[in-house]
C-alpha cells in the first residue's frame, strides 16, 4: 500500500486533543516509506447529536465502510444523556463493522512507574470480545420509575461469537509466550461460562503447544494486581474485559499510555483504533490529557495494515519518551506529541 484512506474520528473531551498528535505521528511514520495518509474527518459525537440529533447515521457508516482504517478518539460528553453516545455511536460502530476482537496489550516500559511496588515483568494482552455479551442491548425495563420495577441487561454469547474470538487469542498465544488465561465467572454465569470453557477445550486441541489456564473475573483482578507476571494472553466476554483492561491499563503505567484495537479480523470491515479511555471532561480542554494511547493505538493501526516496520518505530519512540520521563517534568499533549514525532522521524 502506497496510500491510506484514514477515516478520523475525534469525537469529544480529549479526544479532539489526542487525535491530532496520533495523526502526527502516523505522517511521520509512515513518510520515510513513502506511503500517504488520506484522511476523512468524521463529525460524530456530541456537538453533532446537539445540532442535529444525530449520532451516527447509514450514510456515516457507509462512508466510513469505504475507509481502510478508523482513528478514534473517545466519544461521551456530561451535556449528552449517558449511553446515547456509547451505545449509538461507539458501540454501534463495533457491532457494525464486526469488531468480534478488541485487543488491548499491556506491557511495562522499564523507567514507568506502575502502582504496585514490585510488578515485575507485565506484558499481556487481553483479547475481549467485543460484539457480544451484556453489551448487545438485550434487555429493557418495565414499570419504569415505579417501586416495582424490573430493568434485564441479557448477555449474549453464541457459540460461533465465542468460537471466533478464542480462537483468534490462541493464535496469539502461539505467537507469543504460549500461555493462554480464560477469564470468566463460571460458578455463578453458568450457561456462558460452560459455553467458553467447552470452546476453550475445544479449539484448545488444535495448539497443544499453549498452555491453557483459568481464572474467575474477581480472582483475576488479583493476581493482575499481585502477580501479572503470570497472564500472557487472556481471553474473556465483552464486559469482564472492559473492566479488566482499566485495571490492565493502570497497572501498565496509567489509562494515558493504553492502546487498543476493534478488529475486524476478515477485514470485511474497518478496523478501529483507538485510545483505551474515555473522553475524560475533568481534564477536557486544559491541553493536559496525554496522547500517548493515541499514538500506541497508531502501532497497532499501522501492524493491522501491514507496515510493521513503521509500527515498530512507533513503539520505539513511545518506549524512549517513557523511559525517559522521569527527567522530563510535566508536559502538555502537545509537548508530548511533539518529542513522539521528533524521536519517530529521528531527530
Ligand atoms: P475516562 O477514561 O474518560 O477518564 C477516567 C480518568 O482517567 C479521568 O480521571 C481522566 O482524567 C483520566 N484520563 C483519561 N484519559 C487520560 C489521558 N489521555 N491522559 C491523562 N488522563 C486521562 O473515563 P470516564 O470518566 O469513566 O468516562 C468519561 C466519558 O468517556 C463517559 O462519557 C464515558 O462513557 C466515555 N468513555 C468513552 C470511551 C470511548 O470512547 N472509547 C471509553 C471510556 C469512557
Ligand atoms: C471502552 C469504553 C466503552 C466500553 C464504553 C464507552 C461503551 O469503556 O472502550 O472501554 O465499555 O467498551
Ligand atoms: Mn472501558
Amino acid at each position: 500500500r502506497t496510500r491510506i484512506r484514514l477515516a478520523v474520528i475525534e469525537g469529544d473531551g480529549i479526544g479532539k486533543e489526542v487525535v491530532p498528535q496520533g495523526l502526527r505521528a502516523l505522517r511521520a511514520a509512515l513518510e520515510p516509506a513513502g506511503v500517504s495518509v488520506e484522511t476523512t474527518d468524521f463529525d460524530l459525537g456530541a456537538g453533532r447529536w446537539h445540532r442535529t440529533g444525530e449520532t451516527l447515521t447509514e450514510d456515516d457508516m457507509q462512508r466510513l465502510a469505504e475507509h481502510d482504517a478508523i482513528l478514534l478518539g473517545a466519544v461521551g460528553d456530561p451535556e449528552v444523556p449517558s449511553g446515547v453516545l456509547e451505545r449509538g455511536l461507539l458501540l454501534k460502530l463495533r457491532f457494525g463493522f464486526d469488531h468480534y476482537v478488541n485487543l488491548r496489550p499491556t506491557r511495562l516500559v522499564p523507567g514507568v512507574a506502575s502502582p504496585l511496588a514490585d510488578p515485575g515483568e507485565v506484558d499481556f494482552l487481553v483479547v475481549r470480545e467485543g460484539t457480544e455479551g451484556p453489551y448487545v442491548g438485550n434487555g429493557g425495563s418495565m414499570r419504569t420509575g415505579t417501586e416495582l420495577e424490573v430493568a434485564t441487561e441479557v448477555s449474549l454469547n453464541t457459540a460461533v461469537g465465542v468460537d471466533r474470538v478464542v480462537r483468534y487469542a490462541f493464535e496469539q498465544a502461539q505467537r507469543r509466550r504460549r500461555r493462554l488465561t480464560l477469564v470468566h465467572k463460571h460458578n455463578v454465569l453458568v450457561h456462558a461460562g460452560k459455553l467458553w470453557s467447552r470452546v476453550v477445550d475445544q479449539v484448545g486441541r488444535e495448539f497443544p503447544e499453549v498452555t491453557v489456564d483459568y481464572a474467575h473475573i474477581d480472582a483475576a483482578t488479583i493476581y493482575l494486581v499481585n502477580d501479572p507476571g503470570r497472564f500472557d494472553v487472556i481471553v474473556t466476554d465483552n464486559l469482564f474485559g472492559d473492566i479488566l483492561t482499566d485495571l490492565a491499563a493502570a497497572i501498565g503505567g496509567g489509562i494515558g499510555l493504553a492502546a487498543s484495537g476493534n478488529i475486524n479480523p476478515t477485514g470485511e470491515f474497518p478496523s478501529m483504533f483507538e485510545p483505551v479511555h474515555g473522553s475524560a471532561p475533568d481534564i477536557a480542554g486544559q491541553g493536559i490529557a496525554d496522547p500517548t494511547a493515541t499514538v500506541s493505538s497508531v502501532a497497532l493501526l499501522l501492524d493491522h495494515l501491514g507496515h510493521e516496520q513503521a509500527a515498530a518505530t512507533v513503539r520505539a519512540a513511545v518506549e524512549a519518551d517513557l523511559a525517559a520521563r522521569g527527567e522530563l517534568g510535566t508536559r502538555s499533549t502537545t509537548e508530548i506529541g511533539d518529542a513522539l514525532v521528533a524521536a519517530i522521524s529521528g531527530h
